[in-house]
């Protein structure tokens, strides 16, 4: 769906991303990507459920061979703020030992989630392990963990569409937006 199906849900005057915007970012990442691993396997490790969209894009615009692989982690309750507690209702079914691992994430918010993720995933004997987000809010530019390829910096706003959620809604939504407060407040 587009801006047009969840009209007045989002803040009126602008679409943040729109889906083209998205997908030139994602082939400039891609391009980064091959050069940096070539001639070395990539596994690329998906958040779900909100990184669906982001993988499912970015593993197309690669044109090399890569594994992909799903890991389910929650840090939010169904609100709009991080509640810092991080547990995993699916793990991964690739023994990391060995594999270079690119975390695959939809947004990084306050950097909870993935500084749990990155101690986890590095405790597997992984040969690397590195970030490449969608969307980054301020917050996290603060975190000491570097994230390798970001596709764009965002004010602090709460955003959906393009696999991001509000209780569990508009993750099919082409573009992303932010959300008008009169929704979550
Ligand atoms: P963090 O631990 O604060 O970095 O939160 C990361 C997770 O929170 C993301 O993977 C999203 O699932 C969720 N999240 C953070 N900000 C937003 C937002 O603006 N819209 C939708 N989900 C968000």
């Amino acid at each position: 769906m587009d801006q047009t199906h969840v009209d007045g849900d989002l803040e009126l005057d602008q679409t943040l991303f729109t889906e083209e915007q998205i997908t030139t970012r994602l082939r400039e990442i891609a391009r980064e990507i091959e050069k940096d691993y070539d001639g070395r396997d990539l596994l690329l490790v998906g958040v779900l459920k909100g990184a669906v969209m982001v993988m499912a894009d970015l593993a197309r615009s690669l044109d090399r061979h890569v594994e992909m692989d799903w890991m389910a982690v929650s840090s939010y309750g169904s609100g709009t703020k991080s509640s810092g507690v991080v547990r995993i209702l699916k793990d991964l079914d690739t023994d990391l030992n060995g594999r270079h691992v690119l975390i695959v994430e939809d947004i990084i918010d306050t950097g909870l989630t993935l500084s749990w993720l990155i101690t986890n995933l590095k405790s597997r004997g992984p040969a690397s392990v590195e970030i490449a987000t969608l969307l980054r809010k301020p917050e996290a530019q603060q975190m000491d963990v570097a994230v390798k390829y970001v596709g764009f910096d965002i004010p602090n706003a709460f955003v959906v569409g393009y696999g991001l959620d509000f209780n569990e809604k508009y993750r099919n939504l082409r573009c992303i937006g932010t959300l008008a407060p009169h929704i979550y407040s």
